[in-house]
């Protein structure tokens, strides 16, 4: 006798799984700052990784909190018309990129959106009613800088997998530069040999010179890159940050600037002086502070060979530095910039910042959250909002770059309680 077939277990779960594990059928409303996808079901609000809005997916439930549950697809039941096949084979595996699923226009509209809704929630402005962001001229290709995993067991050399520390062995990368593929396969080809085992990570990093490794293989690796940005000259090396994406330079640092001048400027989180040395062309008193030893002393080589002598760099904990200066011993500072990592400004700078009491606030972000965090402080600080842009320095990613600039309307003494 044929013995009854049991429902599949995939079916039992869609009726009544309420927990991580439950499939469900789901439509993608919009992207999320974090790049995920939101979607409503079941009384629960989800995030589904690597969609496209309108997509209508069916994803399995991976972890649940409270009302929200985090999601992954299964299946594209019916492919939004922004959705498009990602042609890197590792997409999905890879933690690199998570917006490869989406034509470029609508990548750029999913960040757009993404600060909206941070300026929204997080930063309780409303947003105005057109952000620009600027395109990145090359779309692939484009990242002059890489971090590579090592995992010397398996011989693996790549990214970290999506969500994971385990590392995706990735033999070529879609959106780094040429000469940085070239590294990687050499790099690749060498590791075989056996070498560096107890290496975990290597960053590598292009410029005029070649391509910089740390750390290196060959003497060739150790050597100083040089890069001209905007009519500047920047030497730099794998030790220490440079922007990734050097075609979108000159319209950030336009926006950036714009037509600031005056007495005094400061730079937090200077680098190797990527806004520095502008800076010090439209002020009388520059002052750059960055914690790192190995960028600081390229700022100053840099300010040297643009003969520069009105700027200083210091190397210090942004925090402390304002700690140590907030309380009245520097002059009137005309602009500040601050381009933070991606955490944003500890409490303590934007206390530090507030007490400087600068006339003018150049917020240069790579986290529109943080940005938003930071930019309630500021506006209860007696800032306002002059003007926001977005430039896309991250294409196939969800990260975006925003430029804010703010004025101080009224001092903390003004304030009314
Ligand atoms: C986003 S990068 C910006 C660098 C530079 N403005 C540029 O565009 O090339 C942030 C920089 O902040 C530095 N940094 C991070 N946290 C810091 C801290 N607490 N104090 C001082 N510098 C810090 C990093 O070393 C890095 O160079």
């Amino acid at each position: 006798m044929k013995r009854p077939q049991r429902p599949r277990r995939e079916s039992l779960r869609v009726k009544s799984g309420r927990g991580a594990g439950t499939i469900i059928e789901v439509e993608i409303e919009r992207i999320v700052p974090g790049g995920a996808g939101l979607a409503h079901a079941e009384g629960r609000t989800l995030f589904v990784t690597l969609v496209a809005p309108g997509d209508r997916v069916r994803v399995r439930v991976d972890r649940v909190r409270g009302k929200v549950a985090f999601a992954s697809v299964l299946e594209v039941v019916t492919p939004s018309p922004v959705r498009v096949e990602p042609p890197c084979p590792y997409f999905g595996r890879c933690g690199g990129c998570d917006f490869q699923q989406l034509t470029y226009e609508a990548q750029l509209e999913a960040k757009v959106e993404i600060i909206r809704d941070c300026l929204r929630r997080i930063a309780r402005v409303e947003p105005p009613t057109r952000i620009q962001i600027t395109p990145s001229p090359d779309i692939w290709r484009y990242r002059s800088r890489a971090r590579w995993q090592h995992d010397p067991v398996r011989q693996y050399l790549g990214y970290h997998e999506l969500g994971s520390h385990r590392v995706c062995d990735v033999v070529e990368c879609p959106v780094v530069v040429p000469e940085v593929q070239t590294k990687l396969s050499h790099l690749r080809a060498t590791l075989g040999e056996g070498a560096f085992d107890e290496t975990k990570e290597f960053q590598a990093v292009a410029g005029d010179e070649g391509v910089s490794l740390l750390p290196p293989l060959a003497e060739e690796d150790a050597r100083e890159q040089v890069r001209e940005i905007a009519g500047e000259r920047y030497r730099f090396n794998a030790a220490c940050f440079f922007q990734i994406n050097h075609a979108l330079l000159e319209p950030l640092l336009k926006e950036t600037l714009k037509d600031a001048t005056g007495e005094r400027a400061v730079d937090l989180y200077c680098g190797v002086g990527l806004f520095t040395l502008p800076l010090a062309r439209r002020f009388a008193h520059v002052t750059g502070i960055e914690g790192n030893a190995a960028a600081t002393a390229f700022a100053r080589l840099n300010l040297a060979d643009a003969q520069l002598a009105n700027a200083a760099i210091e190397t210090a904990r942004i925090g402390e530095w304002l700690t140590r200066h907030a309380g009245g011993s520097l002059p009137r500072v005309d602009l500040l910039l601050l381009d933070p990592p991606r955490t944003g400004a500890d409490p303590e700078v934007i206390a530090g910042i507030l007490a400087l009491r600068p006339e003018h606030i150049v917020y240069v972000s790579c986290d529109p959250a943080t940005l938003a965090r930071d930019l309630r402080a500021l506006l209860d600080g007696g800032f306002t909002l002059d003007s926001i842009k977005a430039f896309d320095m991250f294409p196939q990613t969800h990260h975006v770059e925003t430029v804010v600039h703010l004025t101080r309307t009224i001092s903390s003494e003004e304030r009314l309680p």
